[in-house]
């Protein structure tokens, strides 16, 4: 990724600030973003009231089939429960069909659904760029995923408003950070997602900086 920026940004007292219009010609710099927000969504889950009775999927989803949030015990137990689902792979999952009573939409699992991914817990650049010939099994796959297989923003009307200017943003700020620094991971600290709302490392992330 350093490589890349250097060649596109230039090096030492040569560099310059990115802009917007370098996002097209930095491919790794958004692959290490689209590729971090597929294993860790910062939105691993959410939900949505049924206004009316509908069938998704062949689940039979009521009327007022609620959201609770607020009763989430363990997100952990949920997600294991919607993984026996995998054949579930389209935008909703219902908690359980006979009391139906939540409607939870998780990009955490479909982003690490088998069917839908290669080696989903593989941490893999390659996903998002073009397919050279020859390349593995799951090279280039995130360029041709649809809207409801890949939604760390989510989708429809309330998905999210900011999702332009925070893939920029994220962009941006990584381009600026790695121009300057190199980091390693902290040796012996073993750092896991836990949800708190959103989800985020635990315990908090620490890495070794190094000027360049
Ligand atoms: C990496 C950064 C971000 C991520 C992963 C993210 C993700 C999301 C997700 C998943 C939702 C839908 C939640 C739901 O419906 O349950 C959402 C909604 C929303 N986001 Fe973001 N967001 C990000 C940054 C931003 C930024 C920078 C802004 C504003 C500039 C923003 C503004 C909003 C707003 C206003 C909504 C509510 C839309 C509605 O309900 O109609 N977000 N975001």
């Amino acid at each position: 990724m350093q490589a890349e920026l250097d060649g596109v940004l230039g090096a030492g007292t040569k560099r310059r600030l990115p802009s917007p219009d370098d996002m097209g010609s930095l491919p790794v710099l958004r692959a290490c973003v689209d590729e971090t927000l597929r294993m860790f969504p910062a939105a691993p889950l959410t939900n949505r009231v049924a206004l009316q009775d509908d069938v998704i999927d062949g689940y039979n989803i009521p009327a007022g089939t609620v959201r609770s949030l607020l009763s989430l015990r363990d997100g952990v137990s949920r997600f294991a429960f919607l993984e026996r689902f995998p054949s579930c792979s389209l935008r909703v999952f219902t908690e359980c069909a006979a009391a139906a009573q939540d409607i939870f939409i998780c990009p955490g699992v479909l982003h690490r659904l088998p069917s839908l991914w290669t080696n989903p817990g593989v941490f893999s650049l390659d996903r998002w760029l073009p397919k050279p010939e020859g390349a593995a099994a799951g090279a280039g796959e995130g360029l041709a995923v649809g809207s409801f297989t890949y939604m760390p923003f989510l989708v429809g009307p309330h998905g999210c408003i900011g999702r332009r200017f925070a893939h920029l943003e994220a962009c941006t700020t990584l381009a600026v950070i790695l121009q300057r620094f190199s980091f390693a991971p902290v040796a012996g600290r073993e750092v896991r997602a836990t949800l708190r709302v959103t989800q985020r490392p635990n315990p908090s992330l620490q890495l070794m900086v190094t000027p360049r």
